[in-house]
């Protein structure tokens, strides 16, 4: 790839991001503020576009991307991509998952604990001047069965974290072969459905996975579980999710992602799930924070940059 190559960054990114390309000779334009309308007409002048989940690139946004050879996405997910498009126009697509599946695995566990041995809710009761150790009685993570869907660098992450707890870990996912290791067992969705105590979700969001978890799919776990989901709120029919929380096929969730982020835009339907989950106190809702630790922020820049080195000098 030619020299003097120009990276326009559209989003915020750790200020590590202008220093480090720079080491590897691209001149980086850093316009976190930029808008969409200003993006469709300088994008021209680059070759590389840095973005993350706020940017949707698609035909529109690069119209005038003549130059474009490789869209960065700092961060894991790419469901804000248009995956064909840019593959039918040679624009590759780096992403950087390592950067933060710590941060994910942790925050996986401190929620899977904090429902378990209800940390958040007995913390409310107590500031509320309510002490009650007998209703908050909690249930050990040793001897039970977690199922985690999708294997990929987020589900090994919790898997990892989860050895040293003494529960049997069992992963299914669909897309990889020989993906057993030291921290799970590679088992069918069927055996998970047939013997998980917990339910984690790592998968991406693709056309496949939106609305996946429905009603059908909570019905087919043989126990009440635990249910997690640190992936993307679209995967989760919500009403279905509040039903099986009605019904106790799930016992406890944890939701780092909703379907509708912007919690004064919610829908009907969206506002009344919301506000069941919000009052339940069975149920953890965190702000899609998982991935987003201090240091998953600069780590994130790092992969990204490696990446992009890689790209560019092969
Ligand atoms: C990811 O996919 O890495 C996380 O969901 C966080 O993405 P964001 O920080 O770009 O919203």
């Amino acid at each position: 790839m030619s020299k003097n190559l120009k990276c326009l960054i559209v989003d915020e990114m750790h200020e590590s991001v202008v220093g480090l390309l720079k080491e590897i000779n691209v001149i980086p334009v850093y316009k976190p503020d930029i808008s969409r309308e200003e993006i469709i007409e300088q994008i021209v002048d680059f070759e590389i576009l840095f973005i993350r989940s706020k940017t949707k690139v698609d035909r529109s946004l690069l119209a005038k991307a003549s130059k474009l050879k490789i869209v960065g996405r700092a961060g894991a997910g790419i469901d804000n991509l248009d995956e064909v498009y840019l593959a039918d126009k040679g624009i590759q697509i780096i992403n950087a998952p390592e950067g933060n599946k710590d941060a994910v695995g942790e925050q996986t566990i401190a929620m899977l604990l904090s429902l378990m041995h209800n940390v958040v809710k007995s913390h409310l009761e107590v500031t509320r001047g309510k002490w009650d150790r007998e209703g908050n009685r909690g249930v050990e993570l040793s001897g039970k069965i977690v199922g985690i869907i999708g294997y990929g660098n987020m589900g090994k992450a919790v898997a990892q974290r989860l050895s040293s707890f003494g529960c049997t870990v069992l992963a299914y996912d669909k897309y990889l072969i020989d993906y057993q290791d030291q921290y799970c067992q590679a088992v069918s969705l069927q055996t998970i459905f047939n013997s998980a105590d917990i339910l984690s979700l790592h998968v991406p969001l693709i056309d496949e996975t939106y609305g996946w978890v429905d009603d059908d799919f909570f019905n087919k776990f043989k126990k009440p579980i635990y249910f997690l989901n640190l992936s993307r709120g679209e995967i989760v029919v919500l009403p279905s999710l509040v039903n099986a929380i009605k019904c106790n096929e799930v016992k406890a969730a944890a939701l780092d992602v909703l379907q509708n982020e912007k919690l004064n835009t919610l829908n009907k339907e969206q506002q009344e799930c919301f506000d069941f989950l919000s009052s339940s106190s069975n149920v953890i809702l965190t702000p899609h924070i998982g991935g987003w630790s201090h240091e998953s922020y600069f780590k994130i820049n790092q992969v990204l940059i490696n990446k992009l080195y890689q790209l560019i000098n092969t």
